[in-house]
């Protein structure tokens, strides 16, 4: 029995949507633990897709469940919507999702604070998905959040909307010289998604002790990447939750004792939205050129993402913290064109040397990559189904990645689509 936790081991983005969709067919259950909206997870099917921003990437699966955690922060808009976008394409939730009463509810102030903050930063804005994660999870820690618990008990949610909206109010007009927002509107509108939740809302804590005792095999579905950490990321350009591997624990409400193989994702290349040091990124042509190959633009936000090369460094620090057992590569085949591909393994700042991914984001700012050189294969991998059938300079590739990481490839990843999968 071994319950399986997939994280991103880059900033995001990395096809956990995906391999999400191919693992869940040997696990019961589906579990997202943390982030929210801010999340985009595609999976391609045929000639369907679909991006999921809150509901785990295993839903297709409708024999499978699909459990929303205490840790994600939950926009019932969005959710509302995801399940309507599901209904119109006949796939069913009713009785195989269910959302954590212990989540935290965003709500339009958080949006509209979240869009404040980035304006007032400037040239410094984190270039956040503008889905008010971050103020969400602000009033979570300072204890002025409001819960999928609250909203379901009308009166009490009420009262403390009015007072949370006063509050808000006060720096929006104050602080921001900007307009209020209507308690009444939020109320009227909060209690209409209420009544629609109502049915996926549940205990998961003891949902998933009965997963526990009945030995279900558990999935946990991380969102974001270990470098958006808030505490282990690029600091403050991450994301406001724990999305390396020690979200899982907090996120739902299990022991780490239950968590038995983390398997980490990470692109043959790297990626990043938003701002914030990236010491491999690519610009111009080169950099366009990934782009184009990777298709490399939001799932949640449709902007272009800043592409570079595999930072091993990066990668090795992201391993450490989670305990990453086995990596899945994915889009190799977006390199297929490349003569030469680069690894950077190590950093050098004004003659020093690192090694490890440093905290300070000056330091990391300024740090150029030293970096190792492979020949690339100039061949098409997206119809290859095995490891052997690879070219022996994209296997060469693969094993350059693990001796550098020190951690096994499982699973390689040729194309978006869910049989475009080697396991190695
Ligand atoms: P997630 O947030 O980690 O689930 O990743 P996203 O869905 O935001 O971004 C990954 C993008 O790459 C999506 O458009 C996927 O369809 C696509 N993708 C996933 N794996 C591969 C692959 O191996 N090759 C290519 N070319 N595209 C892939
Ligand atoms: P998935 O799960 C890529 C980035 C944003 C921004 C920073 C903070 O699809 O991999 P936030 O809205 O969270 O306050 O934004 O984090 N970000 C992501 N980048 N993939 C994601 O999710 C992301 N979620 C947040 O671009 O730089
Ligand atoms: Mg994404």
């Amino acid at each position: 029995m071994a319950n399986t936790c997939v994280i991103g081991l880059q900033w995001g983005d990395e096809g956990k949507g995906k391999i999400i969709d191919i693992l869940a067919k040997d696990y019961d259950i589906i579990v997202r633990y943390q982030g929210g909206g801010n999340a985009g997870h595609t999976l391609i099917i045929g000639d369907e897709k679909f991006i999921f921003h809150l509901i785990p990437s295993g839903i297709l699966h409708q024999d499978k469940k699909c459990v929303i955690g205490n840790g994600i922060v939950l926009d019932p808009k969005l959710f509302l919507d995801e399940i309507d976008g599901l209904a119109k394409r006949n796939i069913n939730v009713n009785g195989n999702l269910f959302i954590s009463d212990r989540a935290h509810v965003v709500f339009p102030y958080h949006k509209k604070l979240d869009l404040l903050l980035e304006k007032q930063k400037g040239n410094s804005m984190i270039g956040t998905t503008g889905r008010g994660i971050g103020p969400c999870y602000t009033d979570k820690i300072s204890r002025e959040g409001i819960r999928v618990a609250e909203l379901l008990q009308k009166e009490h949610f009420k009262e403390k909307l009015k007072k949370t909206v006063e509050e808000k109010n006060r720096i929006f007009v104050n602080l921001y010289d900007d307009e209020p927002v209507s308690w009444e509107d939020i109320y009227e509108e909060y209690c209409a998604y209420a009544d629609k939740i109502a049915p996926f809302v549940c205990d998961t804590v003891d949902f998933m002790a009965r997963a526990f005792k009945e030995n279900k095999k558990i999935l946990f579905e991380g969102a974001q990447g270990a470098l958006l950490d808030v505490d282990f990321g690029t600091y403050p350009f991450t994301t406001s939750s724990n999305s390396a591997a020690g979200g899982v624990s907090s996120g739902i409400g299990v022991s780490p004792k239950q968590i038995h193989n983390i398997i980490g994702i990470t692109k043959a290349y790297t990626t990043r939205v938003g701002s914030g040091p990236f010491p491999t990124e690519v610009d111009g042509e080169q950099g366009e050129h990934i782009r184009k190959q990777g298709g490399e633009f939001g799932s949640t936000t449709g902007r272009p993402r800043r592409c570079g090369w595999l930072d091993a460094v990066a990668i090795q620090h992201s391993v450490r913290i989670s305990g990453v057992d086995s990596l899945i590569v994915t889009k190799l085949d977006v390199l297929d064109d490349q003569e030469t591909i680069r690894i950077c393994t190590g950093y050098k700042n004004n003659e020093k040397l690192y090694n490890t991914f440093p905290a300070n984001i000056e330091v990391l700012n300024n740090c150029e990559p030293i970096y190792e050189e492979v020949s690339g294969w100039c061949e098409d991998t997206s119809k290859v189904r095995r490891a052997e059938d690879l070219p022996e300079k994209a296997r060469n590739y693969i094993k350059t990645i693990e001796n550098i990481v020190g951690v096994k490839v499982k699973m390689i990843s040729v194309g978006p689509e869910r049989s475009q999968i080697i396991s190695n």
